[in-house]
């Protein structure tokens, strides 16, 4: 197919995209601890839930079929991991297109998803991917705002000997960065022309949108991708789409909802996500969520007495020992008398 039909493909993930796209609402109040948070081996903590009342909004809801979990009530993102500072990986397809294969199935050329309010496809974490030695790729997105946003890469090479590992500089690979604020994209990928001398060794083109740590690339690939079927994406979700600032001025609405939280403003778009402070840890998303550490009991940082106190801790020396009591300070020391200091001073000085 030439770019023509690409482009003309293009608009087929984008207007399905659209389509599919869900508008999350339903604030739901503190979730009750019936509410089931695990599905197969993952975790679910608050503000996601297996159900509505136990979300915080349709957005975080995560679906579990047959132990498999699914991001926001459709079967289609498959969730890999959850992490309370303000990320989660999901499953990306590999979208593919084998000119010289008889079973060539045009729909598996593209592919896409959106996100609903809250989550985005992180810009620092994820690249798009072309692999392939007679490749065109496209990928379209919308970045908050509305915002439309194409642009596509290249990828070209005559013989496998011309194509190194590693880098994604356009000979067999290459490679573009992910704009900020992307909460939908599609991708097409297509052969630049029906071309029978690198069948061999690359019978498909290749695109993806992928974690950048989680694939590097191999000559391998030109032939292995076509085993593959998944990579990882990051995305990253925050709470409110607001500034912490602004957030903070309604309590009922404000996410952090832990006395001993904080508010941080989210780097890759609007929004804001909650961490316990320093010295406490747990969720910060619920009422009683953040509990005081005992340092003494965990990181054991005092020489002779500690003394827990809410958020940090206190070191102390016995009776007859002077000094602040931390192992990583100046410790615990016998008193030494004045006189016998003054001796020692004088021994010292003669
Ligand atoms: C949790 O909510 C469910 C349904 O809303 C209710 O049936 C159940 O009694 C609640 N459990 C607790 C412990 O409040
Ligand atoms: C669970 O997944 C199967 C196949 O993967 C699908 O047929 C079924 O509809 C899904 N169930 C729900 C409740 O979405
Ligand atoms: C590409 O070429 C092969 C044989 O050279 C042919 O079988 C196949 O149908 C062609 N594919 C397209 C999309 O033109
Ligand atoms: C083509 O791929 C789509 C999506 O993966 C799949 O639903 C469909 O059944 C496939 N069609 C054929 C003929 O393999
Ligand atoms: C973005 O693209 C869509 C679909 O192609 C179109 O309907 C919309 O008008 C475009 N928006 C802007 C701001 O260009
Ligand atoms: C790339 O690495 C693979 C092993 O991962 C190796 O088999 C292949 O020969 C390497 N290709 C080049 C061009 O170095
Ligand atoms: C890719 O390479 C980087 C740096 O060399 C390494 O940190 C990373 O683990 C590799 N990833 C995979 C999936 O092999
Ligand atoms: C923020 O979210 C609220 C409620 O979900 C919505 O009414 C409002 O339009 C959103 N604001 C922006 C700037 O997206
Ligand atoms: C604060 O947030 C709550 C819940 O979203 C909303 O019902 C209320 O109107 C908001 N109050 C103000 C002053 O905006
Ligand atoms: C949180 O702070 C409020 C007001 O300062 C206080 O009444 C409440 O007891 C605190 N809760 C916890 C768990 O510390
Ligand atoms: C959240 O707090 C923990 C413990 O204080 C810290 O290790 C972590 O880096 C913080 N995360 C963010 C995103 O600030
Ligand atoms: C603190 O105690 C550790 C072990 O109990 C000891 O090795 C260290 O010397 C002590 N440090 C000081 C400054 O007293």
């Amino acid at each position: 197919m030439g770019l023509r039909g690409i482009l003309l493909q293009q608009q087929l993930p984008l207007a399905a995209i659209i389509l599919a796209a869900i508008a999350a609402a339903t604030a739901a109040s503190e979730p009750n601890s019936s509410c089931i948070r695990r599905c197969g081996s993952l975790q679910i903590p608050y503000p996601f839930g297996t159900s509505e009342e136990c979300c915080l909004d349709r957005s975080f809801l995560i679906t579990c079929n047959n132990s498999t979990p699914f991001l926001g009530g459709s079967n289609e993102l498959k969730v890999l991991d959850v992490s309370m500072d303000g990320e989660m990986r999901v499953s990306s397809q590999i979208a593919r297109d084998c000119p010289n294969e008889p079973g060539n199935n045009a729909s598996e050329s593209a592919y896409g998803f959106s996100l609903l309010d809250h989550f985005l496809i992180s810009p620092t974490k994820n690249k798009f991917t072309a692999v392939g030695c007679n490749t065109v790729a496209v990928i379209v997105g919308i970045i908050v705002g509305d915002e439309n946003y194409t642009t596509g890469c290249l990828s070209l090479c005559n013989s496998i000997e011309s194509v190194g590992n590693g880098s994604c500089d356009g000979i067999g690979c290459c490679q573009i960065s992910i704009p900020q604020g992307m909460s939908l994209f599609g991708l097409a990928v297509s052969s630049w022309y029906n071309d029978s001398t690198v069948a061999d060794f690359n019978p498909c083109s290749f695109g993806f949108v992928s974690e950048d740590e989680a694939y590097n690339f191999s000559s391998l690939d030109l032939m292995n991708l076509q085993n593959r079927e998944t990579v990882p994406v990051v995305l990253d979700w925050t709470v409110g789409n607001e500034t912490c600032t602004d957030a903070k001025t309604n309590l009922t609405s404000y996410g952090c909802k832990a006395n001993q939280s904080e508010c941080y403003n989210s780097i890759n778009g609007p929004g804001y996500f909650c961490n316990c402070s320093s010295g406490f840890e747990g969720n910060p998303y619920l009422h009683d969520g953040c509990q005081d550490i005992n340092e003494c009991e965990i990181s054991k940082p005092c020489n002779m007495t500690c003394t827990n106190i809410p958020g940090s801790y206190k070191c102390g020396c016995s009776k007859g020992y002077e000094g602040d009591g931390m192992k990583h300070g100046t410790g615990c020391r016998p008193i030494v008398s004045n006189s016998r200091r003054i001796a020692i001073e004088l021994e010292y000085h003669l």
